[in-house]
């Protein structure tokens, strides 16, 4: 059997959607079993929904703590004997639960180079510091924001003012990276 994969999303999911495709065309050899979301309704569902892929969708509120609704998600997880998890915009902090549960087995990708503008909005954070080469990582989570060691990482230069192209250009690097690490680490090359 093919390694499984989660994806953990919270708004659009162009990333879900790279992953999958990947998968989907053999790019990475292994498959989405799981789509995670704590914003119901999100599009990143009707991504997943699109490539047959079930999701888990929950209120973090609707939960006493984050151990609560991590208990409930290590079940899906285990339940669908996922190997991997992959945050793809997944705006929370992974707690104890899952971080014993997946140690070593959950990635980030994140628009910035760090540990440069951790945290959220990091491409703004970025312009407003008025940088000229911005970027993306990939790295391994853990307990802090952004924080773990580094898998991978590319540089965009761009001087220019409009946010718009910046992101694209951001999204587009994105797009190729995550789904070739995440078959490198699959393959063991990591
Ligand atoms: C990406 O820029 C990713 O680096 C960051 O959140 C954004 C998610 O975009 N963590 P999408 O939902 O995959 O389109």
């Amino acid at each position: 059997m093919k390694p499984r994969i989660a994806v953990f999303a919270s708004g659009n999911g162009s990333n879900f959607e790279a992953i999958a495709q990947a998968c989907a065309d053999g790019r990475i050899n292994a498959d989405v079993a799981l789509c995670v979301t704590d914003r119901p309704g999100a599009f990143v569902v009707e991504r997943a929904r699109r490539f047959g892929v079930p999701t888990v969708e929950f209120r973090p509120k609707d939960y006493a703590s984050k151990a609560d609704f991590e208990k409930m998600l290590l079940e899906h997880l285990r339940r669908e004997n996922v190997e991997l998890i992959c945050l793809a915009g997944y705006m929370r902090i992974i707690g104890d639960v899952l971080l014993q549960a997946y140690e070593g087995r959950i990635i980030n990708i994140h628009p910035s180079l760090l540990p440069a503008f951790r945290g959220a909005d990091a491409i703004g954070q970025a312009m407003d510091y008025g940088v000229k080469i911005y970027g993306i990582t990939i790295h391994f989570v853990d307990s802090s924001l952004d924080g773990g060691k580094i898998i991978a990482q590319r540089a965009v230069a761009y001087e220019g003012k409009d946010r718009e192209e910046l992101e694209t250009m951001i999204h587009e690097r994105e797009h190729e990276l995550y789904p070739e690490v995440v078959a490198r680490l699959l393959e063991g090359g990591i």
